[in-house]
């Protein structure tokens, strides 16, 4: 299969709000929720896809002739790439009634798994779903992300009792949800954290916490302050409030608040191995792409997950060898180019 007939295959197994694009921009989704789109005027998206397009990397190959080592290091495990699959909770009700969350949950975290990434997997008003997403991942060995959105604290302490039994090797919160439209007014009650609760939820995790859905230098110094180990700079693909800027637009301030105290991951428009490499370059250890991912499922299953992470690893080796950089430490703002309006300018 290639990646052309994984889009093909895509766009004949999803519902009516997914078009499969041959890049996915944000564009032809628009606002659509339910759907993959982005909430309000849905430009958010589209601007987080723009933004890793206005950033352009320096070629350079007066450079070793040797391959690029693309392994990272993630709370003491080795991982191919610097790449996740990211949450993506309520597949039937945005992409069409062919997977569930569970039957999705259990395709991506065991494809990722086997071709030596992680997912993180999405969590929802249904208990069955966190239940199944760790059963998946305790089948990989704890080789996942459970992603507990910001609950009550009785709904999140059992959630946690499940994540922990899965020997999942670390896991996330997407504080943000609490502007998620779908999430307002349901039962369980989810809704923002105080520097302090989230501390306590840290505590109890009892394992690298992740808090996901920073987008400023204050959430970014209180999610440390809470004891997290990571954060993902991240404004949820646009789908809780319009007119953020694009994550690449703060990565780099983020990173040089938190200094080397905490992980950064990234995501949000972040769809070739090129964009990968820009991200690090900007200051993030890692990335998450989550939109693209659900294609695969959708159009190839496993095989369809393998295709796009082969795909993202070749390009990810082409642009590092391509700018000298031997391992992805080397990775620096030095490999791009920077106009005197900064990197990313709109
Ligand atoms: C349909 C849909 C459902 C999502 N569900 C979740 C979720 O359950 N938990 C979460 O943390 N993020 C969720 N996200 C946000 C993604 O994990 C990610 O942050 C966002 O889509 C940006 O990445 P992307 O541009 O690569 O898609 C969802 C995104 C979409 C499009």
């Amino acid at each position: 299969m290639t990646y052309q007939e994984l889009l093909e295959a895509a766009r004949s197994s999803m519902g009516p709000h997914c078009k499969a694009c041959p890049v996915c921009n944000g564009k032809a989704c628009g606002n659509q929720i339910p759907g993959p789109g982005a909430k309000g005027t849905g430009d958010v998206a589209i601007r987080n896809y723009e933004a890793w397009q206005k950033i352009r990397v320096n070629m350079n190959t007066i450079a070793e002739n040797r391959e690029p080592d693309t392994t990272f290091d993630f709370f003491g495990h080795t991982m191919r790439y610097p790449v996740f699959a990211g949450p993506v909770g309520a597949v039937n009700l945005h992409y069409g009634d062919k997977l569930d969350d569970i039957a999705y949950n259990d395709i991506l975290v065991s494809a990722c798994a086997e071709n030596g990434i992680a997912a993180f997997t999405g969590d929802g008003t249904n208990p069955e779903v966190m239940k199944a997403a760790t059963k998946a991942i305790r089948a990989q060995g704890g080789v996942g992300i459970p992603t507990v959105k910001p609950w009550d604290s009785n709904t999140i302490r059992e959630k946690l009792r499940l994540v922990r039994e899965s020997g999942a090797f670390a896991v996330a919160m997407d504080v943000d949800a609490a502007g998620l439209p779908f999430l307002q007014g349901l039962t369980p009650p989810a809704g923002s954290k105080t520097v302090a609760e989230l501390a306590e939820i840290v505590r109890d995790a009892g394992k690298p916490f992740i808090v996901k859905g920073v987008m400023t230098v204050r959430g970014a110094v209180d999610a440390a302050k809470a004891g997290a180990s990571a954060i993902i700079v991240s404004n949820h693909g646009g789908r809780v409030l319009d007119q953020t800027p694009s994550t690449a637009e703060v990565l780099e301030e983020i990173r040089e608040a938190v200094g080397g105290n905490v992980l950064v991951l990234v995501d949000g428009g972040i769809r070739s191995g090129t964009d990968i490499f820009k991200a690090l370059a900007l200051g993030a250890d890692g990335v998450l792409i989550a939109r693209p991912f659900v294609t695969a499922v959708y159009g190839g299953g496993k095989g369809g997950v393998k295709l796009y992470i082969e795909k993202l690893g070749s390009e990810l080796r082409d642009t590092m060898r391509m700018c000298g950089t031997a391992s992805l430490k080397q990775i620096s703002k030095e490999n791009l180019f920077k106009p005197s309006s900064g990197y990313v300018a709109f």
